[in-house]
C-alpha cells in the first residue's frame, strides 16, 4: 500500500515511526508498524511509547522554524504525563515543571505532556496582568489586557494592581475551567539594574525568568497533545528589546533615556537606539548577577549556525523564519542576518490552536489588539 492510500492517521504514524527508528538506529520497525496497524484497526487510535513520545517532542523543537535556540534540542527533558487529566493534578505537575525548569538558575528545557481533555488557556504559565483603566491607560502588560479581562470573567478578583501582577492559570480539564493562583515561590523574577547607571535600576523594572509556552499543541505521528507546556530559557532581547521596549508593551525606552540623561527631543539623536542597547545590557547583567541562565543574541545566533551545520551533516533540511530568527537588536552584526531560510513546518511540530477564548477577545475593548 502506498502512503497516499493509507488512512491519514496510519500514514502519519508510519512516517513518524520511520523517522524515530532511523534516527534512534533501532531495529524492529516492521514489528512496531504491524502492531500499530492492528491497534488502529481495532481502536481507531494507537499509543506512542514513552521513548517515541520523547523523541517526537524533541524533533518538534528541532522543527520549530521560528526558534533560534534550537541547538540543544536533544537535551529537552520530556515529562510523560499522559495519564494526568484532573485539574488539581495538572496544576501540581505544572508547579513541579516550574521548579525543575528553574533548577537553581541553570534553567533546563522541559516539556510536560498531559492527557486528553486538558488545555491551558494562558499563552504562558507566567504572564503579567494588563489592567485597562477607564481613561484608556493600561497598568501592566498591554499584551495581556484581553487575557486579564477573560480571567476576571472566569472569577479572578484581580491582583494588587502593580505593573507586574502574575495572572492565575485557567486550566481546562475534566469538562470544566478551573483557576489557580501560582504561589510566590513558583515565580522567579530578576530585578533590573545596570552595571554603570544606577538610575536605570530606579525604574523598578523586572521580568520573570521562565518563558513557558502553554497554549501550543504538540503533534506527533498524527496524534495531537493539546496540553504540552514547554520552556527554554530567555534570550535577552526578548525581554529588553521587545517586552519592555515595544511601544505597545511596557514602552520603557523614554524612561530609560531619562535615566541615561539623553536628549529625547528628536529621534535623530538616536536616544531610542542608545536606550535600547543599555536596557539590553541591564537585562543580561541582572540575570548574570542573579545566576539565572540567559542567552545573548550574538552567542545564540552563532549557535544557530552550528545547529544548521549539524542538521545539514545529518542530511536534514533546516526550516527557518528569517524575521523571527534575526534578533531585534543589531541584527546585521549576527550571522543569521546574512543567511537565507526556507520557512516551513513539518511534523512532529508545535501548533497554535484557535484560542479557547477567541470569541471574547473581540468583545474585550483593547486599543492595541
Ligand atoms: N518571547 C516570549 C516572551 O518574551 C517567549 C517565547 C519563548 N522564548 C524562549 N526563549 N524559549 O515571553
Amino acid at each position: 500500500m502506498t502512503a497516499a492510500l493509507l488512512p491519514p492517521l496510519l500514514a502519519q504514524a508510519e512516517a513518524f515511526l520511520r523517522l524515530f527508528y532511523r534516527e534512534s538506529r533501532l531495529d524492529g520497525l516492521d514489528d512496531r508498524l504491524n502492531a500499530v496497524r492492528v491497534e488502529v484497526a481495532r481502536t481507531g487510535q494507537y499509543t506512542l511509547s514513552s521513548d517515541e513520545l520523547t523523541h517526537g517532542a524533541r524533533v518538534a523543537w528541532r522543527n520549530s522554524a521560528r526558534c533560534v535556540g534550537r541547538l540543544p534540542w536533544r537535551a529537552l527533558t520530556v515529562r510523560d504525563l499522559r495519564q494526568v487529566t484532573r485539574p488539581e493534578e495538572v496544576f501540581g505537575h505544572l508547579l513541579t515543571h516550574l521548579y525543575e525548569a528553574l533548577n537553581d538558575g541553570h534553567i533546563r528545557p522541559i516539556i510536560s505532556i498531559f492527557g486528553p481533555g486538558v488545555r491551558i488557556h494562558n499563552p504562558q504559565l507566567i504572564r503579567y496582568a494588563g489592567y485597562l483603566q477607564p481613561g484608556g491607560e493600561i497598568i501592566g502588560d498591554p499584551a495581556n489586557v484581553a487575557l486579564t479581562a477573560y480571567l476576571r470573567r472566569l472569577g479572578w478578583k484581580g491582583g494588587p494592581g502593580t505593573r507586574f501582577d502574575v495572572l492565575p492559570l485557567a486550566i481546562e480539564a475534566a469538562g470544566g475551567i478551573h483557576l489557580y493562583e501560582l504561589p510566590a515561590d513558583a515565580i522567579h523574577e530578576v530585578q533590573l539594574t545596570h552595571p554603570e547607571v544606577p538610575a536605570l535600576g530606579e525604574l523598578d523594572l523586572k521580568w520573570h525568568v521562565l518563558p513557558v509556552i502553554s497554549d501550543m499543541s504538540l503533534e506527533i505521528g498524527g496524534q495531537v497533545f493539546a496540553c504540552a507546556p514547554f520552556n527554554g530559557w530567555y534570550l535577552g532581547t526578548e525581554i529588553a528589546a521587545r517586552n519592555l521596549a515595544d511601544t505597545e508593551r511596557y514602552h520603557q525606552l523614554p524612561g530609560v533615556a531619562r535615566a541615561l540623561r539623553l536628549d529625547t527631543s528628536q529621534a535623530r539623536s538616536l536616544w531610542q537606539d542608545r536606550a535600547l542597547v543599555e536596557l539590553n545590557v541591564a537585562v543580561l547583567h541582572s540575570f548574570d548577577a542573579a545566576g539565572i541562565r540567559i542567552s545573548d543574541h550574538h552567542a545564540v545566533t552563532r549557535q544557530f549556525v552550528r545547529f544548521e551545520n549539524q542538521e545539514v551533516r545529518a542530511g536534514r533540511a533546516v526550516r527557518g523564519r528569517w524575521s523571527w530568527l534575526v534578533p531585534p537588536l543589531s541584527p546585521a552584526t549576527t550571522p543569521v542576518w546574512h543567511r537565507q531560510y526556507v520557512d516551513g513546518d513539518e511534523p512532529p511540530r508545535f501548533m497554535h490552536e484557535q484560542s479557547a477564548w477567541a470569541d471574547l477577545q473581540e468583545t474585550v475593548q483593547c486599543p492595541f489588539h
